[in-house]
């Protein structure tokens, strides 16, 4: 037997998590248990991924919250350390780049508990971001780390890291965008669509929680006024993270917007993806939806700096963006100029299988 403790906590966790859960179940002797840190906790940031990936409710829900990088790590790290202290597993698997991922890594490797990174490599060079600590340090600890492109073996290797320990496997967030949306059919995604009053390829999806685009009122108020004037050529629908949500609210920002211009709560998973499938263009500054943009072939905006996910830049539809240059873009997205991209190689939604078989391999913890 080898029991695989696998790691969640935040919205971008559960969907690079299910392929893997699933693939495991049907490989014995690897028995993967679901451990849900709490990090995020509203319905729609959390449970309504497990009901759309049907995935079983976890085997261990720490409850740790929101709080400070420092309060929430080391919330995470106390409670899941007498998690592993009880289940003793043979390997723990940490996803992304959130603060669940760096406090179980660390926990478990304290604990002489082997640990295997999924989306390892990624680096945006830019330490302002705390995702780019959380990617170093949980790849500096990991032992089996599995990347989604050649940029991250780069990395990894520039770093130091053992050659034999990387392992390229593709990107398993689109293992679980192309088995769930084979399963909403054409007539199920026009009615999504159309629930929110909007008609295919006829509308631009948005969404912001970076705190360099969000935590500031002026940043985040000229960043709605853009969406608001372009809403006068196009629909704009953005469902809102709760950190923009409580920013905008804190702020006070006057929502006077065009009506073509809907704020919403979150979309759940199914939703959103439909949404993505069938939008003009996408405006983002989430890490996962610029992979997922380039996967469907859609433009993407991505209003940050830079990004840990040049290949979708470079092979697919995705260009960074500012408020200096967004207009321009938005428009030559508008009058159909923008490069056709094409899907990086092992996006092809077998992602897990392969994990699951150096899994195998893989000797574990001896107890
Ligand atoms: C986190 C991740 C980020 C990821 C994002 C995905 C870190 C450091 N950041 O950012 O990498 O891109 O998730 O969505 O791990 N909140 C709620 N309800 C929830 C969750 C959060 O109201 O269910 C509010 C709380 O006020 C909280 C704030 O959102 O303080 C921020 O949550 P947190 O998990 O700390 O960071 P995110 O901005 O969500
Ligand atoms: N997503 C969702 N509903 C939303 C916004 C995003 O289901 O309202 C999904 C999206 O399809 C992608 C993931 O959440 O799979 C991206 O998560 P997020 O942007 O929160 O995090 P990041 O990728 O930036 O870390």
């Amino acid at each position: 037997m080898a029991k695989v403790l696998l790691i969640v906590g935040a919205r971008p966790n559960f969907m690079k998590m299910a392929p893997l859960y699933f693939a495991m179940v049907k490989a014995p002797p690897l028995e993967p248990l679901i451990v849900h840190t709490g990090q995020h906790y509203d319905y729609v940031m959390s449970q309504a991924f497990f009901e759309d990936l049907a995935l079983p409710q976890p085997h261990h829900f720490l409850g740790t919250g929101s709080g400070s990088h420092a309060e929430q790590t080391a919330r995470i790290m106390v409670e899941f350390e007498t998690v592993l202290l009880t289940e003793k597993p043979d390997l723990v698997v940490v996803f992304g780049d959130v603060n669940s991922t760096l406090a179980c890594s660390l926990t478990a490797k304290k604990l002489l508990i082997p640990v295997a990174h999924v989306e390892a490599g990624l680096r945006s060079f830019d330490e302002t971001m705390p995702e780019e600590i959380n990617r170093r340090v949980t790849d500096t600890v990991s032992d089996l780390l599995f990347t989604p492109s050649p940029d991250g073996d780069e990395n990894l290797r520039r770093e130091g890291v053992a050659p034999d320990k990387i392992h390229r496997v593709g990107n398993i967030m689109i293992d679980s965008l192309i088995s769930i949306l084979n399963r909403i059919d054409a007539d199920q995604q026009a009615q999504i669509v159309q629930r929110f009053g909007l008609g295919r390829r006829n509308y631009v999806l948005v969404t912001l929680h970076r705190p360099s685009n969000v935590d500031e009122r002026d940043g985040l108020e000229q960043i709605l006024r853009y969406l608001n004037r372009l809403s006068s050529q196009i629909p704009v629908v953005f469902p809102v993270h709760p950190r923009t949500r409580k920013n905008i609210e804190a702020f006070g920002i006057e929502a006077s917007f065009h009506d073509a211009f809907q704020i919403v709560e979150p979309v759940r998973y199914r939703e959103f993806l439909t949404l993505e499938n069938n939008a003009r263009f996408i405006v983002t500054d989430s890490g996962g939806i610029q992979e997922e943009a380039t996967y469907l072939g859609l433009p993407c905006l991505t209003l940050r700096p830079n990004t840990e996910r040049p290949v979708t830049i470079t092979e697919g539809t995705n260009e960074l963006a500012d408020m200096n240059g967004i207009e321009a873009q938005s428009t030559r997205i508008l009058a159909g100029r923008w490069k056709e991209g094409r899907i990086p190689d092992l996006w092809d939604g077998h992602t897990a299988e392969r994990i699951t078989r150096v899994l195998l391999e893989f000797p574990g913890k001896r107890h």
